[in-house]
């Protein structure tokens, strides 16, 4: 760290002063009276299958359209020979299969190409699982790793034969392990036998997936979601809770039950750009609510499922007839309430056994349900009450997450709040995607919010630039600046996530997001480490804080600081985050009173994180420019002398002794 002797050293030389001398910047953290305990829920993730964050990302299966069930089932895939698509397989839900039958000719051949999520990531020495179902008495298939493009032809990457030896329907795998590391390689499967083989739920999956599971995640962004200590983890959207039209909302019965049986539906997100190629994005449900609910317990975070409330993307669908009739929602009310018999029921109920079947006869401990995503206008209250009723009525401890909106304020969040406490949910879901300036004039946005309503769920957020990059510096900075007033708040706000969460780089509709990926690397955002930094420095006890004598504003900062602190239980220490978001480096001074007389704070610790250049952002090729930094710092008799750097979020800790 620099020194505060910058400042002396100016004023000596009769030097004239920062805008920092306006005051002294000293912030007085009140120790001995800890204010609102902070939620365990504060600060976690939202989860939607948008740019390609489900398949195609977090979930590990590597072919597309796995199933023959797109809309034009050999999407994905490229077929020669003699190849039939067929409608009567095995799994009713879920019935197109494929046959291929002998060419006629041995030179010729019959079969299947398949070209993943823009291309099929291999990394060299790893193995890989390969599985399908297929029925073709003696006959044998021949599955090929292909490297298409690194040689100008086709080189085979590695092969297996498989014998096929019953009639009926029987599944077979083999392994491969890469010989290569490859970004974009494809899959091939071929007849090597004169007969006919009928293939279905055609897979390849790396077995290096998070904790190993057979349908399992990506590993690398499972880590990414748990290395910022989620405390609440939302799913599955998000505008695909609502779908483009009813019939293609997230139906959460669809996404349970053997993989192969689980329906594919169209993503919502596919209709995004007129110049992608399309109706290429599906959601095959392969991460379905069990294996999401699985992911929250993995996170140690509460999961927080969004149910339909009837009403079809409210963006898209504009005549009252897209959506359900407030006299006929008893099947979305019954799929709410069969919801969080899923998660929490007895192994003896029905969908507590189907739980139980899937794996996990403990239950999930759901606590939270959110009914209907960014809804607005009379139809939504009118449809959400007859859901918190039913709730209420089967499952009073759960609590109830309603919507503001779409807007961060304006009329339909002026006319959705008191709704919301008319009908008295526990929580209001709130979306801010905002420029710059905002999130700089927000820091005190719930400082004057009802204490005795509904809290807050800060449900998607993201400074979103203008003009400049997408996921830069600056703009994770300013969210810094505006979690403060979050974390000030504790008492009104539950939680809080950053969306969307996951992009791929060959296929986003949506950016900024927190956590970008290609087929083999991931990178975490400016924005992550923001997270990241709350995450692990969330506290247990907000603690008061003034500056300069008054209550810390938030609103475009004093002297362009912002701050917040905490007390945390587990590991005995005060926690004070401060962001400049000056262009100067300002002094401060922290000073910390009400200390017993018999306890010291000397030793401290303070993390940083600054870029010389606002617009800079980790990329996949550079994920670790901007990261950051840790430095030991001292205090003398509870008092820190220091400088913050000019944009710059620090958070100084000392742990009590
Ligand atoms: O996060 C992207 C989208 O933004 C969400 O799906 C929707 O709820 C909001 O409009």
């Amino acid at each position: 760290m620099k020194s505060f002797g910058y400042l002396l050293t100016a004023l000596a030389l009769g030097g004239s002063l920062p805008l920092s001398a306006q005051g002294v910047n000293e912030l007085v953290i009140q120790t001995n009276k800890p204010g609102a305990a902070i939620p365990s829920t504060l600060y976690g993730h939202f989860f939607e299958d948008i740019n390609f964050g489900a398949d195609g990302g977090l979930y590990a299966e590597l072919i597309k359209n796995r199933s023959f069930e797109f809309a034009q089932p050999l999407m994905g895939w490229e077929a020669f020979g003699h190849i039939t698509v067929k409608d009567d397989g095995p799994f009713e839900r879920c019935p197109h299969y494929v046959r291929m039958e002998y060419p006629g000719h041995d030179e010729k051949r019959t079969g299947l190409e398949n070209g993943g999520f823009f291309g099929i990531g291999l990394k060299k020495d790893a193995t890989y699982r390969f599985s399908v179902w297929a029925r073709g008495e003696g006959q044998k298939i021949r599955v090929q790793l292909i490297d298409k493009y690194t040689h100008g032809s086709s080189q085979v990457i590695a092969t297996q034969d498989v014998k096929l030896d019953q009639a009926d329907w029987k599944k077979y795998e083999v392994t491969f392990t890469s010989p290569v590391t490859i970004e974009k390689a494809h899959l091939r499967i071929f007849l090597k036998s004169k007969g006919t083989v009928d293939l279905e739920h055609i897979s390849l999956f790396p077995t290096d997936t998070w904790k190993g599971r057979e349908n399992g995640l990506r590993k690398d962004l499972v880590q990414a979601l748990v290395d910022t200590k989620p405390g609440i983890f939302r799913f599955p959207g998000g505008c695909i809770v609502e779908g483009t039209d009813l019939a293609t909302r997230y139906n959460w019965k669809n996404s349970v039950g053997p993989v192969e049986n689980r329906p594919t539906n169209e993503n919502r997100w596919h209709y995004t750009f007129e110049h992608h190629f399309f109706p290429d994005y599906f959601q095959s449900y392969g991460m379905g609510f069990f294996e999401l609910f699985q992911l929250a317990e993995d996170m140690g975070a509460e999961p927080l499922p969004i149910v339909n409330c009837g009403l079809s993307c409210q963006y898209q669908n504009h005549d009252e007839k897209a959506h359900v009739p407030v006299d006929q929602l008893d099947g979305y009310i019954q799929d709410a309430l069969d919801l969080i018999e899923f998660a929490n029921g007895e192994v003896t109920t029905t969908w507590g056994k189907l739980r139980a079947d899937m794996g996990h006869p403990e239950p999930f401990h759901l606590k939270y349900i959110g009914v209907g995503n960014e809804q607005w206008g009379p139809e939504y209250p009118a449809r959400l009450e007859q859901f918190v009723t039913a709730i209420r009525k089967a499952h009073p401890g759960v609590k109830i997450v309603g919507s503001s909106g779409p807007n961060s304020e304006g009329k339909d969040f002026d006319y959705l709040w008191p709704e919301m406490k008319r009908l008295k949910v526990d929580l209001v879901d709130e979306h801010f995607y905002r420029p710059e300036t905002w999130f700089l004039q927000s820091g005190n946005r719930y400082d004057n919010y009802d204490r005795k309503g509904p809290k807050v769920f800060a449900g998607e957020y993201a400074c979103h630039g203008k003009g400049k990059g997408w996921n830069h510096f600056e703009a994770a900075l300013l969210e810094a600046a505006f979690l403060t007033g979050v974390e000030r708040n504790a008492d009104v706000v539950e939680m809080a996530t950053y969306a969307p969460l996951l992009a791929h780089v060959d296929g986003w509709q949506w950016r900024p997001d927190l956590i970008w990926f290609d087929n083999l690397r991931s990178v975490r955002s400016c924005s992550w480490y923001v997270q990241s930094l709350y995450g692990h420095n969330k506290g247990t006890r907000v603690l008061p804080l003034t500056m300069d004598k008054k209550a810390v504003a938030g609103n475009e900062g004093q002297n362009g600081l912002f701050a917040s602190a905490v007390w945390d239980e587990p590991s005995q220490s005060y926690i004070v985050k401060v962001v400049n978001t000056s262009a100067e480096a300002q002094p401060l001074v922290l000073t910390f009173q009400g200390l017993k007389k018999n306890v010291t704070l000397a030793e401290g610790t303070v993390t940083t994180f600054h870029s010389d250049n606002l617009d800079a952002e980790n990329t996949l090729d550079a994920p670790f420019s901007i990261v950051p930094q840790e430095a030991a710092i001292q205090a003398e008799g509870g008092v820190l002398t220091t400088e913050i750097g000019e944009k710059t979020f620090a958070i100084y800790k000392f742990v009590k002794k």
